[in-house]
């Protein structure tokens, strides 16, 4: 039987949406013609923000850089396990630049950084449980990052296959719950990654389609409360059955994105 589900204090790494827009369209849920209500978006990672300093998490934050509109999610530009940051190498070449700012922040917070050489886009597919490191590919990292990242963090990675164009990153398919458990929606894996995933964790909690569209896998857990979206109504109520707090917050103006709580959220590991 698992034990019960214990909060460890986190620390993250954020960006304020200053400068968030919808101006291109790199995943399918992005139009260029969709108006994003910049005050509503402001107020919506506020209330982000405040929720994690409430459970008594350290927040800290990137400064934004004009002409960035996705700077804003924070979780892409690096992913960090015992003190050693990987950065990233975006797919997408509106998004390069921001590597920079990410690279910047680290070094003068005083962790060594090392740069990736193939396309690589932190924890955006790079999922820290505990002792894996569960890896994306399909629609953004390559399988080569996925190696770099393995030799260099020195944990044991496991490639797994993204189908569906909707989940374009393994952090809107699947989240950690604790250092032991995930949820995840099987639909977004292929079958031999389905698989994998039901061997390395047969007591998964499963998400339907719905819940998974609702952002419901984009989620952020401190080992009790997930930060939730709060149209994930069938995972919500999965999580609180099996002892989880679930925080709903509301994230609807970064959806147009292709994002939510979790790509709003970096977290740095410390060694
Ligand atoms: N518009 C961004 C992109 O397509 C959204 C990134 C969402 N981040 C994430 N960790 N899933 O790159």
């Amino acid at each position: 039987m698992p034990s019960t589900p214990t909060a460890r204090p986190r620390r993250y790494l954020m960006c304020e949406p200053r400068f968030y827009d919808v101006r291109y369209a790199i995943n399918p849920w992005m139009s260029a013609d969709t108006p994003v209500d910049h005050a509503r978006a402001l107020a919506q990672w506020q209330s982000l923000v405040d929720t994690y300093r409430s459970l008594g998490h350290a927040v800290e934050m990137l400064e934004p850089v004009p002409d960035l509109p996705d700077m804003v999610f924070a979780a892409n530009g690096a992913v960090v396990v015992d003190g050693r940051v990987l950065g990233s190498r975006f797919h997408a070449a509106q998004r390069r630049p921001e590597s920079v700012a990410h690279h910047a922040w680290f070094k003068a917070a005083g962790f060594d950084v090392r740069e990736p050489e193939s396309v690589c886009e932190g924890e955006g597919d790079l999922v820290p449980v505990g002792r894996f490191l569960l890896a994306g590919t399909g629609f953004r990292t390559s399988e080569a990052a996925h190696q770099e990242a393995q030799e260099y963090l020195g944990v044991p990675t496991v490639t797994l296959r993204l189908v569906d164009p909707y989940f374009y990153h393994l952090d809107t398919a699947l989240f950690a719950l604790d250092d032991e458990n995930v949820a995840y929606y099987p639909g977004a894996f292929s079958p031999g990654s389905r698989e994998v995933l039901q061997r390395l964790y047969p007591d998964a909690i499963l998400a339907d389609r719905e819940d998974a569209l609702a952002f419901g896998l984009n989620s952020v857990s401190d080992g009790r409360h997930v930060i939730v979206s709060p149209g994930a109504t069938g995972l919500i109520a999965q999580l609180a059955a099996r002892g989880f707090e679930p925080v709903p917050v509301d994230l609807s103006e970064f959806h147009k994105s292709g994002g939510s709580a979790k790509c709003c959220t970096q977290e740095v590991r410390s060694a």
